[in-house]
C-alpha cells in the first residue's frame, strides 16, 4: 500500500472507520498484555495452601479444628509472608481415599497450590501419596500417621508434623507392660492406622512379657453400635483393653464402654486420641480413668502453650486440643519456611528443603524434624483422665522423651 492510498483511507470515511479499529485493536492488544501480567504478578503476591482434610464425615471435627489453628498461625503474621498474601484453599476429603485423591487432583492442577496441608486419615495419606511426590508438591501431614510415610514411602516432599501410629502406640506397650497390665484385649477401627497402632503397641507389650488375648477391628466409619465387641472383650478376662478411636467413633465408643461397665473388670487404655480433649467435653464422666498416650497434654507449662491456649480459646470460645497444635504447627512451619526462602517458592525442591529444616518451637516444646525420615521427633506423654477443677482432664503419668519412629526402609 503507498502513501497516496493511506491518506486516502484516512480521510476517506471508510477510512477513517478502519483507521479506529485499527487502534482500538492495538489498544485491546496493549491492555491484554498489561492485564496478564497484572495477574501473573498476582498470582506470584500470593502463596497457595490446599488443605487436604475432612469437613465431613467421621473426622469432620478434626479437619477444622487443624485448620481453625493453622489459620490462626497465619492471622498472627498479619495473613502475610515475606510480603506475600497467604490464600488458603480448601478440599474436603470426606475421610474417603478416592475422594481425597480428586480433591488433591484438582488443588495441585486447577488451583495451582504451592503446598498442601493434610490429610486426618492414613489411608487417605496412603492414596494422595504418589501424586504429591510426583507432582513435587510439598505435602505437610498435620495428623495422618500412616508408618510408611515416613518409612519406606518417605519422600523430601513429605514432612510430617504429627506423629507416626508406631511413635503414639509403641511406648505404651512396654509402659502398661511395666505397670503391672499382664494381658490386653486389642479394638480398633478396620484401616491402616488402626492395624498399625495395634501392631506397634502388640510388639512392644509382648516384648516387655505382656500377653495379647485377642483382637478385633470394627468396619471403620460405620461401626454404631460396640455392643456385640464389647462383650466380646469383657468375656477375655484380660487386665486391659487396648483401643485407639478418634472423632464420633471415639465418643460412642466411650459412652458405650461407660454404660456397659466395662472400666469395672478390666483397665481402659488405647492411643490417647481416644480420649482428646476434643472429645471429652461430649464424652463427660465416661472418660475418667482411660490411660493413653499423645504428643501433646494441655498442662504443658511453657510460655508458648499458654499464649497458645489463650489466642485459641480467644477466638474460637473453647480450648485447644492436640489437632489445633498440629495445624498451629503446620501454619508455623509454613510461614518460617517461606520466611527461609524470602518468599522466593518458585523452586519446589528447595521450598520441600525448606520446610523439612525448620525448627520451631510451638505449645509441644522443641518442634523438631528427623532428617533421616522427615518425621517430628518429640515427646510422649503417658495420662490418666482424672476429675479436675473444671470436669475430666488429662493428669500426665509419664513422660518419654525425644521420641523418634523407625523409619524403616527410608533413606533421604
Ligand atoms: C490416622 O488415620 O492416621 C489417624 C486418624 C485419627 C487420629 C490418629 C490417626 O486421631
Amino acid at each position: 500500500m503507498n502513501k497516496e492510498c493511506i491518506t486516502y483511507y484516512k480521510y476517506n470515511a471508510l477510512g477513517a472507520i478502519m483507521y479506529i479499529k485499527k487502534i482500538i485493536l492495538k489498544i485491546s492488544f496493549i491492555s491484554l498484555i498489561l492485564f496478564n501480567s497484572v495477574s501473573i504478578s498476582n498470582s506470584a503476591d500470593t502463596i497457595k495452601v490446599g488443605t487436604l482434610l475432612p469437613y465431613s464425615g467421621v473426622y469432620t471435627v478434626l479437619g477444622e479444628e487443624i485448620t481453625n489453628a493453622m489459620i490462626l498461625a497465619f492471622d498472627e503474621v498479619g495473613n502475610s509472608i515475606s510480603g506475600k498474601n497467604i490464600e488458603v484453599i480448601k478440599g474436603d476429603t470426606e475421610v474417603k481415599p478416592n475422594i481425597a485423591l480428586q480433591k488433591a487432583r484438582k488443588l495441585i492442577s486447577s488451583n495451582k497450590v504451592d503446598i498442601l496441608v493434610g490429610p486426618v486419615s492414613s489411608s487417605v495419606a496412603l492414596a494422595v501419596r504418589n501424586l504429591v511426590v510426583q507432582s513435587k508438591t510439598p505435602l505437610i501431614i498435620p495428623n495422618a500417621g500412616a508408618n510408611v510415610l515416613t518409612g519406606e514411602k518417605c519422600s523430601k516432599f513429605i514432612t510430617r508434623i504429627s506423629f507416626s501410629n508406631h511413635q503414639i502406640n509403641a511406648p505404651m506397650g512396654t509402659w502398661l507392660a511395666k505397670s503391672g497390665i499382664k494381658s490386653a484385649f486389642l479394638l480398633a477401627p478396620d484401616y491402616a492406622a488402626g492395624k498399625e497402632m495395634m501392631k506397634a503397641f502388640k510388639t512392644n507389650f509382648e516384648e516387655a512379657g505382656g500377653k495379647i488375648l485377642g483382637e478385633e477391628y470394627t468396619p471403620f466409619r460405620k461401626t454404631k453400635d460396640f455392643g456385640p465387641y464389647l462383650a466380646r472383650v469383657k468375656n477375655s478376662g484380660a487386665d486391659a483393653v487396648y483401643v485407639f478411636y478418634a472423632g464420633g467413633e471415639a465418643i460412642n465408643f466411650i459412652k458405650q464402654a461407660k454404660s456397659f461397665g466395662l472400666g469395672e473388670v478390666m483397665k481402659l487404655t488405647g492411643a490417647g486420641w481416644t480420649t482428646s480433649p476434643l472429645f471429652i467435653p461430649a464424652q463427660k464422666e465416661a472418660a475418667i480413668g482411660f490411660i493413653g498416650s499423645l504428643n501433646y497434654v494441655p498442662s504443658i507449662n511453657t510460655e508458648e502453650n499458654k499464649a497458645f491456649i489463650k489466642a485459641y480459646k480467644d477466638k474460637f470460645g473453647r480450648a485447644p486440643s492436640e489437632f489445633a497444635v498440629q495445624g498451629y504447627d503446620s501454619g508455623k512451619v509454613i510461614i518460617k519456611a517461606i520466611e527461609s526462602l524470602s518468599g522466593n517458592i518458585k523452586d519446589k525442591d528447595k521450598l520441600a528443603e525448606a520446610i523439612s529444616s525448620v525448627s520451631i518451637i510451638g505449645p509441644r516444646g522443641p518442634l523438631t524434624i528427623d532428617p533421616r525420615t522427615n518425621n517430628v521427633i518429640q515427646n510422649i506423654y503417658i495420662f490418666e483422665v482424672v476429675n479436675g477443677d473444671q470436669g475430666p482432664e488429662l493428669k500426665v503419668l509419664d513422660t518419654i522423651e525425644a521420641v523418634k519412629s523407625p523409619g524403616e526402609g527410608c533413606n533421604l
